[in-house]
């Protein structure tokens, strides 16, 4: 662990969002005493609201929470047309190809394309308030387009992630019970078209008898299957569209969209964000924690299928009436110089990435970054999961040039925006630590019980107040949303929402973030559910038994490891196959994003009496550590030593 701390730069602490942790104690001090105060008063005035709410928060149905009752508002006026009057010829979306395509939209113009699509939703689709609608989009301005078409009317957008598969996107289609589905012939990565509107195609083939028609964008003009009476050419109908679309006024609980992530059981959750509480919080960070200036210019590196690029490349950006940068390719093509690259062009001010990304690039590129001016940077984000500090420092030094903050945020899907971060102007920062809760953040590391862990010690990462930007619930399963992420732990007779993290707080209160304690691994930043990977390779004919754990990768932060039993004894040649098999599975059922970096056939898995597999003992194997846990009462005692003497076999 390193210990030093980096004090904010002073030159940007002057004209910081908030200035010093004097500022940021009187926030929060401000929150703990009159929480509906603070909260209620940001609500009046940052969010242009049709309607006035009348109550701050309804805590009544807990943990159903319900914010700013009573108001109306609109999230694509929030994010658009209430910036035309000053903002109109600013640049709202600076779209850059993997080919190197540019096209830049102001305020005015992405209005304008707004409206059009959102009446083309509107007259050609029939979609109107609470119509579902599932994006599955490469990453280009119609995406976005997409996103704010749906909410200005009212219809709740769920973007799947152009990396999942049929099946994954078809699950998806279905939980949601979709009406429209927006889709791209394909994109361009590394310089080479790729599809999606087949595998659309193929997730249509059954079950979806919901989706009414299908929009596509055209992206790469490749050829594709045309099925008359369901598929529609987007850049054809929009074209006659009017460009004027009235708001549509949405209550501030009204779900803004789903937006579907792993659990640690079962099949991916719809998770469901409100509009008011939502697009407040994605303004109030964007402006705190990147310190956001007029004239900035923006980049998160993220895509549009995960939360991070609703927050924090459409949402958050947008409502904070900024210029905000939308990549359609990879960081490593044409080489690993292209972000720096990037950022000299466009003096880009704030850069949000994965520290997978900043792994991979310190790797394939380490001198790049000498090769540009890098001089515009001020602020330096990483998001999804833990930095280590050797890719802290690199990030700190190379790229900030000593001078940056950098922000180490952490949230979730579920948390709809940051609740644990550095301030640029105000924290003092700890390499490779999340540092504080955000002002009107009440967070707590603590034990089962709900008492505060120890300094030093790990325990569960709580938020013990209701905040603004939480999932309300999960699409169609209530007693999902409350068995999933609230548990008999009460705080002053509250339910306490539990992240699913681990976190640790040292002795001057900073948090670090330890990494899941369930069932969920971290790939690349992405989120997966063991369960999923693991149902995926139970369909295979040959496997009796599989279990799934993340295995420490020096990139991707966790990689995919799979303990497999199988049904017949095979040969080795017969196991290169089968490996073969199982991936292709995968791929079928979730996408590549899912593949195993490692499998390995066992004679058994370590099981209690009770069939319970202990999944511990496989994490422990796979880490090379001591086993601690009492093997004694499991049903074969002697299967530890075999699996460990598989598994290292296989690493010689
Ligand atoms: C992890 C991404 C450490 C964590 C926004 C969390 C992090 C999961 C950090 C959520 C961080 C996110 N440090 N771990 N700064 N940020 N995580 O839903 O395990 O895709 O629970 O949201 O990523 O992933 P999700």
């Amino acid at each position: 662990m390193l210990q030093e701390i980096y004090q904010p730069n002073p030159q940007y602490a002057s004209t910081a969002a908030i200035k010093s942790m004097d500022e940021y104690h009187a926030l929060m001090n401000k929150a703990k005493e009159d929480y509906e105060g603070f909260w209620g008063s940001y609500a009046k005035e940052k969010i242009d609201w049709f309607k006035p709410f009348d109550t701050v928060l309804n805590e009544s149905e807990a943990p159903f929470y319900k914010w700013f009752e009573g108001g109306q508002l609109n999230v694509a006026h929030q994010c658009i047309d209430r910036h035309l009057a000053t903002r109109k010829n600013k640049a709202a979306i600076i779209f850059e190809g993997d080919n190197g395509d540019q096209k830049i939209l102001t305020y005015r113009e992405l209005a304008y394309e707004v409206n059009r699509t959102a009446n083309m939703f509107k007259n050609q689709f029939g979609i109107t308030k609470g119509d579902r609608v599932v994006l599955y989009m490469p990453m280009i301005p119609e995406a976005a387009i997409s996103m704010l078409a749906c909410a200005k009317i009212g219809a709740i957008h769920s973007v799947v992630f152009g990396g999942f598969s049929a099946e994954a996107l078809r699950d998806r289609i279905i939980d949601a019970q979709a009406k429209l589905v927006v889709t791209a012939d394909g994109a361009y990565r590394k310089g080479n078209p790729y599809m999606l509107k087949p595998v659309v195609d193929e997730a249509l083939s059954s079950g979806c008898e919901c989706v009414k028609a299908v929009c596509v964008v055209e992206r790469n003009g490749e050829e594709i299957h045309w099925e008359a009476g369901r598929d529609y050419a987007y850049n054809e109908l929009v074209k006659n569209e009017s460009s004027k679309c009235e708001a549509v006024p949405m209550e501030s609980e009204d779900p803004l969209f789903l937006l579907y992530t792993s659990g640690s059981t079962g099949k991916p959750k719809g998770v469901q964000h409100s509009s008011a509480g939502y697009i407040l919080w994605a303004q109030m960070t964007m402006e705190w924690v990147f310190d956001l200036k007029e004239n900035d210019t923006y980049w998160c590196t993220a895509d549009v299928g995960w939360i991070t690029g609703h927050t924090y490349i459409v949402y958050g950006p947008l409502a904070a009436g900024a210029t905000t940068i939308m990549f359609e390719g990879v960081p490593t093509f044409p080489d690993a110089g292209r972000c720096w690259k990037m950022v000299e062009e466009y003096q880009i001010n704030q850069f949000y990435t994965a520290p997978t990304a900043i792994r991979l690039l310190h790797k394939t590129g380490e001198h790049e970054p000498k090769k540009y001016d890098l001089s515009s940077l001020r602020v330096l984000g990483t998001v999804g999961e833990p930095i280590d500090p050797a890719a802290w420092k690199w990030y700190y030094e190379e790229i900030g040039g000593g001078k940056c903050a950098i922000v180490d945020t952490y949230w979730q899907t579920e948390t709809g925006g940051h609740m644990i971060s550095p301030l640029p102007g105000a924290t003092p920062i700890k390499p490779a630590c999340a540092t504080f809760p955000l002002p009107g953040i009440i967070a707590e590391v603590i034990d089962e019980e709900g008492h505060p862990t120890p300094v030093g010690e790990k325990g569960f990462m709580c938020i013990t107040r209701p905040w603004p930007s939480m999932i309300r619930t999960i699409w169609g399963d209530p007693e999902r949303f409350v068995k999933s992420y609230f548990g008999d732990c009460k705080k002053d007779g509250k339910p306490v929402y539990f992240t699913g993290d681990g976190a640790m707080v040292d002795e001057d209160n900073y948090i670090t973030i330890t990494g899941r304690t369930d069932d969920v691994i971290n790939v690349s930043g992405h989120r997966m559910g063991t369960a999923e990977v693991e149902a995926a390779i139970k369909k295979h004919p040959n496997v009796a038994a599989v279990a799934v754990v993340g295995k420490p990768h020096p990139i991707k932060g966790e990689g995919i490891f799979a303990y497999i039993v199988l049904k017949a004894e095979d040969t080795l040649a017969e196991e290169i196959e089968l490996i073969k098999e199982i991936n292709n599975i995968i791929k079928k059922e979730i996408g590549a994003i899912a593949l195993c970096d490692d499998i390995v056939f066992v004679p058994d898995l370590p099981k209690t009496r009770s069939g319970k597999i202990m999944r511990r003992i496989l994490r422990s194997i796979v880490k090379n550590e001591e086993i601690t846990q009492d093997t004694s009462t499991l049903e074969d005692p002697s299967i530890v030593g075999k699996i460990e003497s598989i598994v290292k076999s296989c690493r010689l």
